[in-house]
């Protein structure tokens, strides 16, 4: 595909439709999961403009950071800590509208204020997760758990 990406205004469900044919276009053909994860980042930093958008990829029982946008971040999160350890041990996307309601959010960023964090399942197992954070309390809803779910299930994470 062309490389520029077309960066919409609109609704969140709007950029997101616009978003999800582009990333299907830019990851099409390429097996190589960290380029397919670094354009995945670079496209929803592109359009959405978050604080921190990026992967971490469980290693060794452990995640570790992966491809990403933003201010450098913590590198190795144990299952059960944080927000991403928490959707990792429950297998489920979560949605923080206050970081600072989270029991245990490891902060990366003071900046960061609201995230969402979504699970990457395969074999019965947790892969990676998705994490976004913004710099706005309460940003991310069911819009953003649904589509990025959806972008999630374009990846080929093998
Ligand atoms: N806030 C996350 C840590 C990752 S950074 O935000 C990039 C957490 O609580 O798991």
């Amino acid at each position: 595909m062309a490389e520029d990406l077309n960066v919409i205004q609109g609704t969140k469900e709007e950029q997101y439709k616009s978003l999800l044919p582009q990333i299907k276009a830019l990851i099409e053909g390429e097996t190589y999961l960290i380029a397919n994860l670094a354009n995945v980042a670079a496209a929803l930093k592109q359009q959405f403009n978050w604080l921190w958008i990026g992967f971490y990829l469980v290693k060794n029982n452990e995640l570790v950071v992966g491809p990403f946008q933003g201010p450098v971040a913590c590198t190795r999160i144990k299952k059960g800590r944080g927000v991403c350890g928490t959707s990792w041990a429950e297998f489920k996307t979560i949605i923080v509208d206050d970081v600072e309601r989270f029991p245990g959010h490891i902060a990366c960023s003071s900046l960061s204020r609201s995230e969402i964090v979504v699970p990457v399942i395969k074999n019965n197992e947790v892969v990676a997760v998705l994490d976004a954070d913004s710099e706005l309390l309460n940003h991310f809803n069911k819009t953003d758990q649904q589509y990025l779910e959806a972008i999630l299930s374009e990846i080929n994470f093998d």
